[in-house]
């Protein structure tokens, strides 16, 4: 008999487009190559999708919030029927920059100096804050978003305005700036997978650079770095994976100045088009897109 795979993408975080686009592709392949798919939104029916169609494995394409960071799974573990990627608790750990940062720091894993703002002070008080902790510019970003959404690099003048664009979140990292290269490491079942540069035309790696192909940002590999100054950043990705009990594929980012690497943050439910860069590592490596699903889909199958 086929095997069935439902296939969960869309959402209402603001990554809806990408995980659209990740759950259409995944589904094309798979369907490609003889498998029975469904794609079903994690909506009202979600329920009454899986009891009907009675998935074999459940493919989670969704990203960001209520989809990568613990909710879902939460709902999918009712089900008792095998669901990809990380479970509940690290799903809700990785989204968490703060919390993972924390964790990161604790486990001597490289990352840029930061502290929670809550707009708590006033303006002179943040930024003479800013001047004694980090120093400008500094980086803005909300603790659990995703593809740049609302991050911002940000000096004396702007940081103000910036933060009341994003106010609705309540809490806000301001993180030091780090300067150099951007660099993102796969890790797949516990084993380095390897490393891609992204080279962007653009003042950062933001939500144009990734996915508006005009933006023209440079995607380079192999990363031009001696074997054992790149096997640093793949060991903190996998130090970073295996501490906060990750599952399946991740995919940790990174800064590179100054001979040092800067873990950003670890994704557990990496964008998986054709074109996003944990298939674009795979393929380097010898792994095709139906290969990495296929492995995505039976690591599933293995305990959480
Ligand atoms: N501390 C930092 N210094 C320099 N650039 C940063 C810093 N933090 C984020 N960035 C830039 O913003 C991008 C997105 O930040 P990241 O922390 O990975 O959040 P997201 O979850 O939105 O991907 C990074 O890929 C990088 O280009
Ligand atoms: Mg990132």
């Amino acid at each position: 008999m086929k095997k069935k795979i439902l296939i969960i993408s869309g959402g209402i975080s603001k990554e809806r487009l990408i995980s659209l686009d990740t759950g259409q592709q995944v589904a094309n392949e798979l369907k490609k190559n003889g498998f029975s798919v469904k794609i079903t939104e994690p909506d009202n029916n979600l329920e009454k999708n899986i009891k009907f169609f009675k998935p074999n494995v459940i493919f989670n394409a969704l990203h960001g919030q209520f989809g990568e960071d613990g909710y879902i799974q939460t709902i999918l573990e009712r089900f008792k029927i095998p669901y990809t990627h990380s479970g509940v608790i690290a799903s809700s750990i990785a989204m968490d920059k703060e919390i993972s940062k924390k964790i990161f720091i604790k486990n001597k894993i490289n990352t840029p100096r930061f502290f929670i703002y809550s707009y708590d002070l006033n303006k002179n008080d943040l930024i003479t804050k800013i001047d004694k902790k980090l120093n400008f510019p500094v980086v803005v970003k909300p603790l659990n978003e995703g593809s740049s959404v609302n991050v911002y690099i940000c000096n004396k003048k702007n940081i103000i305005k910036k933060l009341n664009l994003i106010k609705t979140y309540k809490k806000i990292m301001i993180e030091e700036f780090i300067g150099g290269r951007e660099i993102q490491v796969a890790i797949m079942g516990n084993k380095k997978l390897g490393a891609i540069e992204l080279k962007p035309k653009r003042k950062f790696y933001d939500y144009q650079a990734k996915y508006n192909t005009n933006a023209k940002t440079l995607h380079i590999i192999p990363v031009n770095l001696p074997k054992n100054k790149l096997n640093q950043a793949e060991s903190m990705a996998l130090k970073a994976h295996k501490i906060i009990g990750c599952k399946g594929v991740t995919r940790s980012d990174f800064k590179f100045y100054k001979e040092k690497f800067y873990l950003l943050e670890i994704n557990t439910q990496p964008g998986m088009t054709k074109l996003s860069l944990v298939p674009e590592i795979a393929a380097y490596k010898g792994i095709s897109f139906l290969d990495l699903i296929k492995w995505i889909l039976k690591d599933a199958s293995t305990k959480k």
